[in-house]
């Protein structure tokens, strides 16, 4: 582990040679009025870079969805910016924003939300299909990424014929299918087995390993935290401590 010193924090310094895909300066965002406000992010400046995994760990209630929920463009705070491969989502129209998530960002949530009457290949599809693809050439895609991740026998099943771990390869193939330069996933692997978090973690570190893309993974699930290259402890709203895990190659190795 290597650690600069912060504010009384400890921040490991920027990874050398990596490009920065995510900029947030003075972002804070409160929930609620009077008595009943909370403060959920409190002045957060962060970076994540391209080419790693970078996770974000801390209590229950201590900001991690809140701010995944920003840097992915779902929430807007109330103050600050944040930049996505240079272009700054606070400033955006509405419209914009929305055709930037659809282009640039892929989502994972805890809860798979597959459309049961669909195939694996055709929930994996939407995102294309929203986008204008035709249904065949979405399908066809999705059945290429779903054969990435160790889904290629699967493509036709349903979602009631796959297990917890095969349904989350559905969503990392749906959040993965449109090549987004950022994957947010928030508590990816707090429904699985041991067996199949480990599986479900292995492909988001392979997602992360190109020069255009980063990776973002929430979770409080303590069997993950290897997996990631850089990992950052919030606590009450504030960046506690960034720290870089030097075990991560040799975690990817053995599983
Ligand atoms: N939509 C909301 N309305 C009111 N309070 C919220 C809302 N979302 C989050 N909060 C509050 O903000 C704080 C941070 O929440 P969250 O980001 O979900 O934490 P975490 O993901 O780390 O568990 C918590 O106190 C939570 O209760
Ligand atoms: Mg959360």
């Amino acid at each position: 582990m290597s650690h600069l010193e912060f504010d009384g924090h400890e921040i490991a310094p920027p990874p050398p040679g990596l490009a920065t895909a995510v900029k947030v300066r003075g972002v804070s965002k409160s929930f609620g009025r009077g008595e009943q406000r909370v403060t959920a992010l409190g002045q957060v400046n962060w970076d994540v870079y391209v080419g790693q995994l970078t996770m974000i760990i801390g209590p229950s209630g201590c900001g991690k969805t809140t701010l995944l929920s920003v840097i992915a463009g779902i929430l807007n705070s109330d103050e600050g910016s944040v930049e996505i491969f240079g272009q700054d989502v606070t400033k955006m129209s509405d419209r914009r924003l929305t055709r930037f998530r659809a282009e640039r960002i892929g989502f994972v949530f805890q809860q798979y939300n597959l459309l049961p009457a669909l195939t694996a290949a055709e929930n994996a599809a939407i995102p294309l299909v929203i986008a204008g693809w035709s249904k065949p050439k979405a399908v066809e895609k999705a059945s290429h990424v779903l054969n990435s991740l160790g889904m290629g026998k699967k493509i036709r099943s349903l979602p009631r014929e796959l297990s917890g771990g095969q349904q989350q390869r559905v969503a990392i193939a749906r959040a993965l299918v449109h090549d987004p330069s950022l994957l947010v996933c928030d508590e990816p692997t707090a429904a699985l087995d041991v067996e199949s978090g480990r599986t479900v973690m292995n492909l988001m570190r392979q997602a992360a390993l190109r020069v255009d893309r980063a990776v973002v993974v929430v979770t409080h699930d303590n069997r993950v935290f290897d997996f990631g290259d850089r990992i950052t402890r919030m606590d009450d709203g504030k960046i506690a401590e960034i720290r870089d895990n030097e075990h991560t190659h040799a975690v990817a190795a053995s599983a």
